[in-house]
């Protein structure tokens, strides 16, 4: 996916100011010309009309860099930034020649208003167009309002698609290398409510707001129905969603989890680490997790990795960290489920994890009627990240025999 069609437009003299080329009030209606291109080739230029509404232009702003003259040919990509409920973020860049030279950037915030001009939710044909539209270049994150809260996400990639749920107190670059390998897919990887780059408010985490987060998502990006990969408490997560949206989901990769509620001991432990990250912050948080998160041989072997993991705990806002402690201490047994699952499953378990060892991985997979399960060589709970060739090429496998829709 790769957003909007990028359209050309030739540069008219009448254009051009007394210096003879484009400035940036020109480049603001060049870059409007190339948007009601798009939509004439995509969804029609009547697509807010349909629906009784208007894209007011909140924000413009352009970032000028060398001339257009008149009868140059200029291409002109759009991306979408972000997709909120009543407003779209929108990237729009002027490019020139065979060389692609960058002339111009906009960046523009649009609200769709009503007859009364008051800014009204966005009509889901139109989220979808963009949102599912939404840019997936390497490495590129976009933001979606789910509801409460707005979620970053790396997505790439086409075809059937897969959920990457990542665990506490982690984000979605836990994912990169899936989210960079598995072809043939598209890979869609949030960072939850409090992690990463999306809205960590003060309140409402539990196993249900995450993969209701997720379903509203998956609404957004128009996808019905996809595999969901949950690593730890991922995997509740997943559990979450086989529980509440079951309808959606078409296959299930549980990595480094357990279906277990929390023991008394547990629901201890817990309370004591949110004392923790409420009194010493998230770098506390990660000197206590990096030694059960990472395997033997990472913290031998990869100090790189150890590092990476250290700031992805140390970004995670402090009501994230609270928030996950309590959904976690909180959530139900999902032992109960296991029989019920009747997609294809596929357990992945490092053989060095502590946290939710080998053992009671197999136990997990013997329940699930019909599960594969592997054990990563050298990974400890983190295998997706300290080992991602073996992880991906096990992921891979299993998504090569799933059913396509
Ligand atoms: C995780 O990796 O998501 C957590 O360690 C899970 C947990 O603490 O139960």
């Amino acid at each position: 996916m790769s957003g909007l069609p990028s359209v050309e437009i030739t540069v008219y003299p009448y254009e051009c100011d007394a210096y003879g080329h484009l400035n940036e009030a020109a480049f603001l209606q060049l870059f409007e010309r190339a948007r009601w291109d798009a939509l004439a080739r995509g969804p029609g230029q009547d697509l807010f009309q349909r629906h009784g509404v208007w894209p007011a232009v909140r924000r413009a702003e352009v970032d000028y860099h060398l001339p257009a003259f008149p009868g140059d040919v200029v291409r002109v990509e759009t991306e979408m930034e972000k997709v909120g409920r009543t407003s779209l973020t929108l990237r729009q860049r002027a490019l020139r020649g065979a060389g692609q030279l960058l002339l111009a950037e906009l960046q523009i915030v649009v609200v769709l208003i009503d007859r009364d001009g008051n800014a009204t939710p966005m009509p889901e044909e139109i989220a979808g167009v963009f949102g599912a539209r939404m840019s997936s270049r390497p490495g590129e994150m976009v933001r979606h309002d789910v509801g409460d809260v707005t979620l970053a996400v790396d997505s790439r990639g086409d075809g059937p698609a897969l959920l990457l749920v990542h665990g506490y107190p982690l984000d979605r670059t836990l994912w990169a290398h899936q989210v960079a390998t598995l072809a043939g897919w598209r890979r869609v990887a949030p960072d939850l409510r409090g992690a990463g780059a999306s809205d960590a408010p003060e309140g409402g985490y539990s196993m249900a707001a995450y993969a209701d987060d997720l379903a509203r998502l998956l609404d957004r990006l128009r996808i019905e129905r996809v595999v969901v990969a949950g690593l730890s408490m991922g995997g509740y997560v997943a559990f979450e969603m086989w529980r509440r949206h079951r309808q959606r989901v078409m296959g299930l990769v549980l990595v480094d989890t357990r279906a277990e509620a929390d023991s008394a001991d547990a629901r201890r432990r817990r309370e004591e680490m949110i004392t923790v990250a409420r009194t010493k912050g998230a770098p506390a948080i990660a000197e206590r997790m990096l030694p059960q998160l990472l395997g033997r041989s990472t913290r031998q072997a990869q100090p790189h990795v150890v590092e990476q993991v250290r700031e992805m705990i140390c970004r995670t806002p402090v009501a994230g960290l609270v928030g996950a402690l309590g959904a976690m201490r909180d959530r139900p047994d999902s032992t109960g489920l296991l029989a019920s699952i009747d997609v294809p499953a596929l357990v992945i378990v490092g053989e060095e994890d502590e946290l939710t060892p080998p053992p009671l991985a197999r136990a997990m997979a013997a329940a699930i009627p019909g599960a594969a399960i592997t054990a990563v060589p050298g990974a400890g709970h983190l295998s997706p990240l300290e080992e991602p060739t073996a992880v991906t090429r096990v992921m891979a496998a299993f998504l090569e025999a799933i059913p396509r829709p």
